[in-house]
């Protein structure tokens, strides 16, 4: 192997540059990963605009993504050169108080693989033995790099506490919101109400198991009440990322019902809470972050077992060597819930 490699190197913000740079060389612990398949994400899109982990370039950005193992540690047991795996981007201290309980991210020690240190839109990464998932060579790459985004997901499902039988709206259609759905169903959730603003979204929504769908934010209200017996819904996830809608969600909750607080808002950005309300409804919010440990596990499994249709994200795909015009145009492809970057 050569002891470079190529990867997409963001200069300043909306600049990629293709570059040689050293090929990670991995530590005791570690594994060398050649990376498949990178998923872009919101994430990615805001750093790539400038306004997220500015500070952090330049960077390799990516953190959705699967691959095969190359090289191994001297210190590495359980895993096999040329496994397709998994990594659980989230790289905590692994001993903290946090670390202990699976809350990685507010380990003090926290990094983010293609956030706080170069990610995966390259032909290698290293990446900590411990956070390497192996993954069925029966599932193609497309598909496996969906794991982090649906371990998101499956992580708010099990914060909120969501179960069969509950009444559950979902504001946003979005490709994260869509994956909302679809794990709602796979639970058995009842009915799920949708909604967003584009009836392209919506409509994708309804074709992955959403029971209601709803493109005229003034009529939800009335839409839920018809839905859940004049009550509210059990549980409303916020998946778009407004201040204005997390407050909207507390009116269509039904008395001990939950918000699920996913969506990411600007930072400082505060809600009115009605405080006896809360109390005597005995109704919370319920905050999720990432995807890690046992999400992670619990997304592959799903993925690997078919339980989520991943027809409408595996449509688009670009090689390392157009990352730019990937990114460029990303905004213009609404029909396009997930746009991946093929590297090997
Ligand atoms: N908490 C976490 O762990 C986590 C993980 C991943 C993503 N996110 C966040 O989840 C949110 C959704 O992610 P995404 O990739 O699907 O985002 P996206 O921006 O691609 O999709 C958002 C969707 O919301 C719709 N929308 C906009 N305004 C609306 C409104 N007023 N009412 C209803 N719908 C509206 C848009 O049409 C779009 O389809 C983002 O805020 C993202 O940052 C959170
Ligand atoms: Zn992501
Ligand atoms: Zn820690």
């Amino acid at each position: 192997m050569n002891a470079t490699m190529k990867a997409a190197v963001l200069t300043e913000p909306g600049h990629f540059k293709l570059r040689d740079v050293p090929r990670p060389k991995p530590g005791r612990d570690d594994v060398l990963v050649k990376i498949s398949r990178v998923g872009i994400c919101g994430t990615d899109m805001h750093i790539f605009n400038g306004h997220y982990a500015a500070e952090n370039l330049p960077m390799i950005p990516g953190h959705e993504f699967t691959g095969t193992i190359a090289e191994l540690g001297e210190g590495v047991k359980g895993l096999s050169f040329g496994q397709p795996v998994v990594v659980d981007m989230n790289i905590g201290c692994g001993t903290c108080y946090w670390c202990r309980r699976n809350e990685v991210l507010n380990c003090p020690d926290m990094q983010q693989m293609g956030i706080t240190m170069d990610g995966a839109f390259a032909e290698y990464i290293s990446v900590p033995a411990r956070l390497v998932i192996p993954a069925p060579d029966t599932v193609s790459a497309d598909i496996l790099a969906l794991t982090e985004p649906l371990a998101c997901v499956v992580r708010c499902a099990r914060k909120a506490e969501i179960t069969f039988g509950q009444s559950v709206v979902v504001l946003g259609a979005g490709p994260i919101g869509n994956l909302h759905v679809q794990l709602l169903r796979t639970i058995g959730a009842a009915p799920i109400i949708v909604a967003d603003l584009s009836p392209e979204r919506a409509e994708m929504a309804r074709e992955v198991g959403a029971d209601v769908v709803v493109t005229d934010p003034a009529k939800l209200r009335q839409v839920v009440l018809e839905h859940t017996g004049g009550r509210g819904a059990d549980v409303v996830i916020e998946s778009v990322g407004i201040s204005a809608l997390y407050r909207n969600a507390f009116d269509l909750i039904r008395k001990g019902g939950h918000v699920a607080a996913f969506g990411i808002t600007g930072a400082g950005e505060t809600l009115p809470l009605d405080i006896l309300r809360t109390i005597l409804e005995e109704n919370s919010i319920k905050g999720s972050v990432a995807g890690m440990g046992q999400d992670m596990h619990d997304a592959l499994t799903l993925l690997t077992h078919g339980r989520i249709d991943t027809r409408l994200f595996t449509k688009a795909s670009y090689p390392l060597e157009e990352i730019q015009s990937a990114f460029d145009t990303l905004a213009d492809r609404p029909g396009d819930l997930k746009t991946q970057i093929v590297i090997h």
